[in-house]
């Protein structure tokens, strides 16, 4: 039987800051408590970076420790995608530090601004490039170092996020396994949902900036949990139909990290059980572009995700933008 070209994930890996940030820790910094952070979001604790680990740092060494699972020689790579809002630079991209640090001068690399989808849309990207014939190997990224972002005053903000970074491999594959379906939206209606306003051309830093945290991450909160919940279902059921599969078939459920009642109402939506789902929410909290390969990737290493399984990934972030893929393992 021959099967059509498809892209197929030949390796994952992950990096996160050694700095562990507990809940109790952050009733020092704004008024909230371990118990409603764990209630509310499901987050027990949080990675950050310290000074001397850069967000393409980050990247750079889960992108190695994608390549070094699926044996990829360093010229082998083709393309570096980085999905990612919190680049080292605003010029050069993230993903070109990466080719430097990691030496892949056989390819071209850039990033993607997806926010949490950012990881989703690069595997889209990475689809196409291979299932056109146009590259062989592509090395995606989500990589982030929202600490940098975040308004450590905001409490409805500030106990969310964290620092980390994940990436696969995709090379082609003639055996059916590999990506089967993805699918992306957006909506620029609600991009003031979640939103950092000033930092960027139209409204840049002063030097006379008097702080209001308006530099840092403000998310309506409520807004946006009841969009995630609608469009990742929405997404989720899309790329179900287009592989011609069932709900019931799925066999592991990597959702956006961003809150367990979010996770929680879209897999009973879905009518998947909960321990179909990789769930790391409790350890690193909303990492951002890195939430669905870091929880990948930690599943795969874990002996959890098996040859044949089906895999079906999803997410959910600022633009606002969302997005699916379901992957034959
Ligand atoms: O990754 C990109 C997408 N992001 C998301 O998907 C995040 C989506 N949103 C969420 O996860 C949730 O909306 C939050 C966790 C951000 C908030 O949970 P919520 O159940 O929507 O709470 P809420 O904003 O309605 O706030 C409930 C109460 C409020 O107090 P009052 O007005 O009822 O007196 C808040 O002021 O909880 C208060 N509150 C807090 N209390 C203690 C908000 N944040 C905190 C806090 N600690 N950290």
């Amino acid at each position: 039987m021959t099967h059509p070209i498809r892209a197929m994930i030949a390796g994952t890996g992950s990096y996160a800051p050694p700095r562990r940030m507990s809940n109790t820790e952050l009733e020092s910094l704004v008024e909230t408590s371990d118990q409603w952070i764990r209630e509310r979001t499901g987050i027990h604790e949080r990675r950050i970076a310290d000074d001397s680990i850069s967000c393409a740092d980050m990247a750079a060494a889960a992108a190695r420790s994608a390549m070094e699972l699926a044996c990829c020689a360093p010229e082998d790579v083709d393309v570096i995608v980085d999905a990612t809002i919190t680049a080292d630079y605003l010029l050069p991209s993230n993903g070109c530090l990466v080719q430097e640090k990691l030496g892949l001068f056989n390819a071209v690399a850039f990033d993607v601004v997806a926010a949490c989808t950012g990881f989703v849309a690069g595997l889209a990207i990475a689809r196409g490039f291979i299932e056109s014939g146009m590259y062989r190997k592509v090395v995606v990224i989500g990589s982030e170092r929202l600490s940098s972002l975040t308004n450590w005053s905001d409490r409805t903000t500030c106990v969310l996020f964290g620092d980390a970074a994940g990436a696969v491999v995709l090379e082609p594959s003639e055996n059916g396994s590999g990506i089967l379906s993805t699918f992306m939206k957006s909506d620029g209606r609600m991009s003031e949902w979640l939103q950092i306003k000033v930092g960027g051309t139209k409204h840049p830093h002063k030097r006379e900036f008097a702080w209001d945290g308006s530099d840092k991450i403000a998310m309506r909160g409520t807004d946006v949990f009841k969009v995630a919940v609608k469009e990742m279902g929405n997404a989720c059921l899309k790329v179900i139909e287009q592989a011609g599969v069932k709900p019931e078939e799925v066999s592991w459920v990597v959702p956006h990290q961003a809150n367990m009642r979010i996770i929680e109402a879209l897999t009973k939506r879905l009518g998947i059980a909960p321990d179909k789902v990789v769930i790391n929410v409790d350890r690193y909290g909303n990492t951002s572009s890195a939430s669905v390969p870091l929880a990948l990737d930690e599943a795969n290493r874990a002996g959890r995700i098996q040859p044949g399984d089906l895999v079906l990934m999803t997410a959910f972030g600022g633009g606002l933008i969302w997005g699916a893929a379901l992957v034959r393992w």
